[in-house]
């Protein structure tokens, strides 16, 4: 009697957890990567619940403030009309031998306030995500083939078409599942995920780089996420490419754990390559480093 109200509790219990534990794709994640724990960055991306009927309104395009993006296909960070965006004094990019304790920069850790969440892969994988399906897509979202939303739905999905460049493994997933499913194709399940961490978000400030630089790996997939209406991430691997987990300290005392990557072969880059301009280097010359910013996230194998 007793044993039988044991178990009856004890898969009560378990019901319990199942039901309020796992959303499908946070379950999907733990049951491929069992030993690899989220970083803050995807799980703010999860939806606590799916609703169907999805429009426009009740997703949001990621607010990319900031017109540079770190590495994304190498493109020169230069617009048609030439503008070249420098934040004042902010370090973009640096050389790695400036990658020392003690050294300052003036850094500021960036997080869009509005990020699109992902969609459960089943959703997503129904919806199309090519150029030629443009007009489909964006009557899908009830967005206007002439507004900016448009423009920048349409550079995303053409980023994740352009041809690799040399060295590069490219992937958009469109879903949490398929990023988990590409990084298990590439490295296996034995894999860390990690993203900046920075107490202040949004804050520039100077801060001091502490003892302890660690280097995370050789090889990375480092996945960007895009500006679309649900969560769509860039992930490439790049050759020669380190990456570090830097300590830092702000002139305000906040504290961020933040990586960093740095390119040690710089030779296929765009020569009008803003890092060139900034660093006053030459493609192929000194490896050149950058941080990485709260919602890019960087694989690396165990
Ligand atoms: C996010 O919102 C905060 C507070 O409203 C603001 O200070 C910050 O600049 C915003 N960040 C971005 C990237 O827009
Ligand atoms: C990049 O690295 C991969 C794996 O080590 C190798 O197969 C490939 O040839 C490399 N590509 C270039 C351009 O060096
Ligand atoms: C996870 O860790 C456990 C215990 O250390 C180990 O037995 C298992 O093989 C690991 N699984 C993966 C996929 O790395």
């Amino acid at each position: 009697m007793e044993f039988h109200l044991l178990s009856i509790f004890a898969l009560f219990s378990l019901a319990l957890r199942g039901s309020n534990a796992s959303l499908p794709a946070e379950a999907y994640w733990k049951s491929m990567l069992p030993n690899t724990s989220m970083p803050k960055a995807l799980q703010d991306l999860l939806q606590p619940e799916f609703k169907n009927g999805i429009s426009f309104s009740t997703l949001s395009f990621g607010s990319h403030k900031s017109e540079l993006r770190y590495g994304v296909g190498y493109w020169p960070e230069v617009t048609k009309s030439n503008e070249v965006f420098i934040p004042s004094k902010t370090t973009i990019f640096f050389l790695y031998n400036d990658l020392l304790p003690h050294r300052k920069m003036t850094l500021k850790f960036t997080k869009s306030n509005k990020t699109s969440n992902f969609l459960p892969r089943k959703i997503a994988e129904t919806i199309p995500f090519s150029s030629n399906k443009l007009p489909q897509i964006l009557n899908y979202f009830s967005i206007k083939p002439s507004s900016k939303e448009a423009q920048i739905a349409k550079r995303t999905i053409e980023d994740c078409e352009a041809p690799n460049i040399r060295g590069e493994n490219k992937y958009c997933a469109t879903s949490l599942e398929s990023l988990v499913d590409f990084v298990i194709r590439m490295y296996g399940k034995k894999v860390q995920a990690l993203a900046t961490e920075a107490e202040k978000e949004n804050k520039e400030q100077e801060y001091t780089i502490l003892k302890g630089i660690k280097t995370i790996g050789d090889n990375q997939i480092v996945c960007h996420n895009q500006p679309y209406t649900y969560a769509v991430f860039y992930c490439h691997t790049i050759n020669a490419t380190k990456a570090y987990t830097i300590p830092l300290q702000g002139v305000d005392g906040s504290k961020a754990k933040a990586i960093a990557v740095c390119h040690t072969d710089t030779s296929a880059w765009n020569p009008k390559h803003l890092a060139f301009q900034v660093l006053k280097v030459k493609p192929g010359g000194p490896p050149i480093c950058h941080f990485l910013n709260s919602d890019t996230i960087v694989w690396v194998p165990n």
